[in-house]
């Protein structure tokens, strides 16, 4: 079969006027490079289009904070902010972020001082496996920029793509409000204004460093959704189990359903 040119997949309208459609360039079947700002370092990895976001940052990047749980768009581990806005990394396909700036977990905290969603976390003991936690915590940085924290019920209908196995949700939503309670939700605002002597008064000294070492791929190794493209694609609105996707919370963090005791 005849590969098909550019001329032949020109628009009916583009063609009766004679000009040539603007598309980007065709990617693959090969391997790629995608050049692409990571945690603030400029990167460039060379990945099939096929692969997605999640799978570059882990396996060709070494950037393990990210967390694979569903790989299917269900949990929210996986969540990292490109340009800004939460996507979910499993659901993004890596060519997608040519010249995106990808935020992750790892990407939070300033030298040694954390950020203070991740100081929140710790002072509110918002996680037990800490599994979810990478995933949460990017995700709450977003929430807060995007002021959807007016009440628990906001915040947990703005976090319902981000499930916590541990069913840590009380704490983790008394982490967003000592955040939104002290900063005015403006997180992104406020890195680095939260010093550790924060957390380590509420959790006993030197909580804060203890903890992120504890959390290896969680806040130390790493510091949160949307799917397949970052550019019009990444938008929080379209975050794959985000409260857009879904009438209200629902999944195995479902406030739709009957809450396990110390759940949601
Ligand atoms: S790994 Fe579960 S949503 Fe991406
Ligand atoms: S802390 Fe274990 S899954 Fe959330």
């Amino acid at each position: 079969m005849t590969r098909q040119t550019s001329r032949t997949r020109l628009p009916a309208q583009a063609r009766r006027e004679g000009r040539e459609e603007s598309r980007p360039p065709e990617l693959g079947p090969g391997d790629v490079d995608v050049s692409l700002t990571v945690d603030g370092t400029a990167r460039t990895v060379r990945v099939e289009p096929r692969v997605s976001l999640l799978d570059a940052l882990r396996e060709r990047m070494g950037v393990t904070g990210p967390k694979k749980g569903c790989d299917q768009g269900a949990c929210g581990a996986c969540t990292v902010m490109v340009d800004g806005r939460r996507v979910l990394g499993c659901l993004t396909l890596a060519v997608t972020c040519e010249g995106r700036e990808v935020t992750t977990v790892e990407g939070l905290a300033d030298g040694d001082r954390l950020h203070p969603v991740q100081e929140a976390f710790i002072a509110n003991d918002a996680f037990q496996c800490g599994y979810c936690t990478p995933g949460q915590v990017v995700s709450a940085v977003a929430l807060l920029e995007e002021g959807h924290t007016g009440d628990d019920a906001e915040i947990a209908e703005w976090m319902s793509g981000n499930i916590c196995r541990c069913a840590a949700y009380p704490n983790i939503r008394a982490a967003i409000r000592q955040v939104r309670d002290t900063h005015e939700g403006r997180a992104a605002d406020t890195v680095g204004t939260v010093g550790a002597a924060g957390a380590a008064e509420t959790a006993g000294p030197g909580a804060a460093s203890d903890a992120a070492a504890a959390h290896a791929g969680g806040f130390a190794a790493a510091p949160g959704p949307d799917s397949v493209g970052p550019a019009d694609q990444a938008d929080p609105a379209r975050h794959q189990g985000g409260p857009s996707d879904r009438p209200g919370p629902s999944g195995a963090d479902g406030s739709d359903r009957p809450r396990p005791e110390g759940g949601r």
